[in-house]
């Protein structure tokens, strides 16, 4: 058999080499050098079955470490890294390059209706807020058990869906009424109210949907459904929120 000489290997591994060149178009801002936020282009080798996040990380890594943007786990469990990709909310650790049509510029921005501290990093703290002021944490009138609090696997089903919540800020963030002005408690406020809500173990369900009953509470969601379409974790938000608006009305939870 004859021996394969080393071109022919070399173009043979470029045949088959995966990556391709892709032009991610970011949205930079430093206010410390200007007021106004521009667009700037970096064209990437990447396979197209890696993530968005890996093209961000090659940006920073080889080519501008200045480039800002949150990330931790890196496997869409810690939710800090929803950004705006190609105009919709996503994680970049768990959008594929092959999945966003990649002959074109990627863009990507950072979330609405929160202020831009650096390039794609926001100021999470009025979302924060609005989480902590459902009070997301069980509440038992005094009653400490001296063995675990029992629940029925159908009371467990009743919330599990909001359990799966890893705080993003995806379904907020992309939400027209919180864009209008910012004081909308939001859709994941109302996720993680529910959650506890519709806890038969919780006791304070009536004092949450008094929080939400407030002017800027559930009443201001228009029943969009830019949420759920965002929400990377698949929940169902709108029906977590008409659910309790109904409670709200009906008072049973
Ligand atoms: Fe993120 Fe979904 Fe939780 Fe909203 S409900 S913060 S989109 S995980
Ligand atoms: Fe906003 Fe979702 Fe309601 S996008 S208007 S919270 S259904
Ligand atoms: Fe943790 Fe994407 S980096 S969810």
């Amino acid at each position: 058999m004859a021996t394969p000489t080393l071109e022919k290997v070399d173009s043979a591994a470029q045949e088959a080499s995966p990556y391709i060149t892709v032009v991610f178009r970011i949205r930079r801002f430093n206010p410390e050098v200007s007021a106004e936020a521009t667009w700037q282009d970096f064209a990437v080798e990447i396979d197209p079955k890696e993530r968005v996040l890996d093209g961000l990380h090659k940006i920073k890594w080889d080519q501008d470490g200045s480039l800002t943007f949150r990330r931790s786990c890196a496997h869409g469990i810690c939710g800090s890294d929803a950004m705006r990709i190609n105009g919709k909310n996503r994680l970049a650790c768990k959008t594929l390059i092959k999945d966003i049509n990649p002959s074109k510029p990627i863009t990507v921005e950072p979330i609405k209706g929160l202020t831009v501290l650096k390039d794609l990093v926001v100021d999470m703290e009025p979302f924060f807020q609005a989480y902590r002021d459902v009070m997301p944490f069980l509440i038992t009138k005094g009653n400490e058990p001296t063995r675990e609090r029992l629940q029925s696997a159908e009371d467990r089903e009743r919330f599990d869906d909001t359990t799966k919540c890893i705080l993003c800020a995806a379904c907020t963030s992309s939400c027209p009424v919180f864009w209008n002005d910012g004081q909308y408690f939001g859709p994941a406020a109302i996720v993680n109210a529910h959650r506890f809500i519709f806890d038969s173990r919780d006791e304070a369900g009536e004092q949450r949907l008094e929080i939400l009953n407030d002017k800027d509470g559930v009443w201001r969601c228009r029943t969009t459904f830019n949420c759920t379409d965002a929400c990377p974790r698949g929940i169902e938000v709108t029906k977590a929120i008409q659910e309790v608006k109904r409670a709200l009305i009906t008072r049973r939870f």
